[in-house]
Formats: C-alpha cells, sequence, structure tokens
C-alpha cells in the first residue's frame, strides 16, 4: 500500500564542500520532525553526508569551482515515519553503477585518498540506496530508511 505523503522539503545548492555540513544538518533536522530515535538521526545525517560529498568531489570534477552545478536534496517523509531522501545532481554521471557500489571501488586520483567506501556506508545505515545515473547527465541517489519513534512504543 502506498504511504501518505506527510512533508516535503526540498533544498537546492551548488556542489561546494561548504554545504556538505548544511544539507546533513538539514536533513537531521528534518527527520527529527517525527522524534525519532537519535541513532536513526546519526544515520541519517552520515548517509546523506557521503551522497552530498559525492556529488560534490565527483559529479562536477572538471569544473573551477565558480561554475559548479546544482544539487538538489528532496526530502519527504511518509506516514509511518518513512523517511525518503533524494540527492541529484547533473553532472558526468556513472557509467557503471554496479561497479561504482562495489567497496573500495574509487574513480578519484590517489592524491585525494578516497577509499571508496561511501555507497557502502549508505547502504549500511540505510535500508536502501537507489542510484539511477546517465553519462553526462547525472546521478540521482535515494536513501530510505524506516525511523523508528518513540511513538511505536506505545
Ligand atoms: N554523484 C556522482 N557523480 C559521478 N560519479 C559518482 C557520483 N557518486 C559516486 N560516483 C562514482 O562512484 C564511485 C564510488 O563512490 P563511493 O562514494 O563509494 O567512493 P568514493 O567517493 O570514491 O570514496 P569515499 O566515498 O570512500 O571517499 C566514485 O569514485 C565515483 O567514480
Ligand atoms: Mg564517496
Amino acid at each position: 500500500m502506498k504511504r501518505k505523503l506527510l512533508n516535503e522539503c526540498v533544498l537546492r545548492f551548488p556542489a561546494l564542500s561548504r554545504n556538505e555540513s548544511i544539507s546533513r544538518s538539514a536533513a537531521a533536522a528534518f527527520a527529527a520532525q517525527c522524534d525519532p530515535a537519535a541513532a536513526d538521526i546519526a544515520a541519517v545525517k552520515i548517509a546523506v553526508s557521503e551522497a552530498v560529498t559525492n556529488a560534490v568531489v565527483h559529479a562536477y570534477r572538471d569544473k573551477p569551482a565558480e561554475e559548479k552545478g546544482i544539487v538538489e536534496m528532496t526530502m519527504r517523509l511518509y506516514e509511518g515515519a518513512l523517511l525518503k531522501i533524494i540527492i541529484k545532481d547533473k553532472g558526468r554521471g556513472i557509467s557503471d553503477i554496479d561497479r561504482a557500489m562495489k567497496p573500495e571501488f574509487t574513480t578519484a586520483p590517489e592524491n585525494e585518498e578516497r577509499s571508496g567506501l561511501g555507497f557502502t556506508v549508505m547502504q549500511s545505515f540505510m535500508d536502501s540506496v537507489k542510484v539511477r545515473s546517465t553519462e553526462g547527465k547525472g546521478t540521482s541517489v535515494t536513501l530510505e530508511k524506516q525511523l523508528s519513534t518513540y511513538e511505536d512504543e506505545k
């Protein structure tokens, strides 16, 4: 059965690293509206951070800071404390999604010291992570989590 949408917020920002903490805090504030367990908020922050960092680091890699493209984060809360967050960019895209999601796969140059674990981290903290991407057109990452609320315990 389709769950009723209770609330939706959209945050748009250029792909700059200073926006990582802003988007992380926004996601935490959005999740907090249904009074979830603190561990759930922490999990959401970690997963959002990884997804937004990917858009910042990889999507517009060849563009200088003043020409970085836009990242759009859509946060949705459904009845029963189901949280969905979509992080979308219009950057270079991913040629092989399955390969990109494998632990320790990275296309970052060695001097950046990336471990290739971002998707693995997202998967471990969320119930589902769906990636759609078209080369040259962009990427969208959909994070989903059933939050546990104090309501559940009543
Ligand atoms: N938004 C994106 N646009 C283009 N490529 C992406 C995007 N997100 C991920 N990728 C590709 O997927 C690969 C794997 O991403 P992942 O987050 O797992 O590792 P990483 O970012 O390379 O390293 P880490 O997250 O550990 O710092 C990246 O190296 C990059 O090639
Ligand atoms: Mg990453």
